[in-house]
């Protein structure tokens, strides 16, 4: 199958790149081959190779939308509905990467499903979501993957240079007062790969099953690691004590109801996936 990978050059572009492209022919689009705010580029891009399915994995950053917002509306709003329209027109099927930002973290306790109801904190939670609605007014065969805290090899998030820092000595400074689900990059991918022919179009949660703080992250690379006392590494913050642009929401661990009904498993625990993503950029 013909598969257009938009965003392609950053962490789940490039896993979805790796994991499609041995069985699939895969067109992978950094930024600098296609720039999704550009609505002509975008048509010609899709009319020109007709793919069967396109993966939207670009993004304005967090804190880089607070910064410029009228960037974010671009790229996490327009760049996502120019794509979806040339996919419906061309009958190609869609999936557009979104985030738990979309929700405002304010529960206290349980999991966030698909049925709850949106409340953005930020410009790129904001951006997100009206993401999200324009991919969904514009194609009927979209699928909409929100995820979290995603980790994996080449990206610079603290939750995929925690174990490199941590075994050079080095001090990392860890929230204690925010919540989510941890993903690992290659099994959201191998996730969305399952689900794609399916065909169920629908929103989705896809994350690695289990809770953690960002505090409680680096306590498990520390003790994956054999640290003898990571105390003196790991220093607990709460979030107020970070000036971060964006608001983040505080409690927002997520679970998929639709992947239930349609009978795939939760996905393994963080930690176990941890424990292999650690092993491997070791290695
Ligand atoms: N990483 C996470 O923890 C996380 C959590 C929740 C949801 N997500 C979602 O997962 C998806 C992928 O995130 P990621 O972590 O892979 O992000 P990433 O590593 O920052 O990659 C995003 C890519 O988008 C490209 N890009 C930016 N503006 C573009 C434009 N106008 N046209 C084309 N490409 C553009 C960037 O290129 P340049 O760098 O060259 O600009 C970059 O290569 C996003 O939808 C994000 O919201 C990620």
């Amino acid at each position: 199958m013909k598969i257009a990978i938009v965003g392609a050059a950053g962490l789940v572009g490039r896993e979805f790149t790796g994991q499609l492209s041995s069985e699939h022919q895969v067109l992978a689009l950094a930024h600098n081959d296609l720039d999704i705010t550009d609505a002509q580029a975008v048509r010609r891009a899709v009319f020109d190779w007709r793919p069967r399915l396109i993966i939207n994995c670009a993004v304005l950053g967090v804190d880089r939308c607070e910064l410029e917002p009228s960037l974010a509306w671009s790229v996490n709003v327009s760049g996502p509905e120019y794509l979806a329209k040339a996919a419906s027109d061309i009958a190609a099927d869609f999936v557009q990467i979104s985030s738990n930002y979309v929700f405002d973290g304010r529960r206290n306790g349980g999991s966030y499903t698909v049925g709850d109801r949106p409340n953005p904190l930020s410009v790129y939670g904001e951006t997100k979501l009206a993401g999200e609605r324009a991919v969904a007014a514009n194609s009927h065969r979209c699928f909409i993957i929100r995820t979290s805290w995603v980790f994996g090899a080449g990206k610079e998030n603290f939750f995929s240079t925690a174990h490199r820092s941590l075994k050079a000595g080095k001090k990392i400074r860890a929230i204690t007062d925010v919540w989510a689900s941890a993903t690992y990059v290659r099994d959201l991918v191998a996730r969305v790969i399952e689900i794609l022919p399916l065909r169920r179009y629908s929103t989705y949660h896809v994350v690695n099953s289990g809770v953690c703080s960002y505090y409680d992250f680096a306590l498990e690379v520390a003790s994956l690691l054999e640290i003898s006392y990571p105390a003196r590494l790991i220093e607990p913050v709460k979030l107020d004590r970070l000036r971060f642009l964006a608001e983040r929401p505080r409690h927002t661990p997520m679970r998929c109801t639709v992947s239930d009904e349609i009978g795939l498993t939760p996905l393994r625990d963080w930690r176990v996936a941890l424990a292999e993503f650690i092993r491997e950029d070791c290695r």
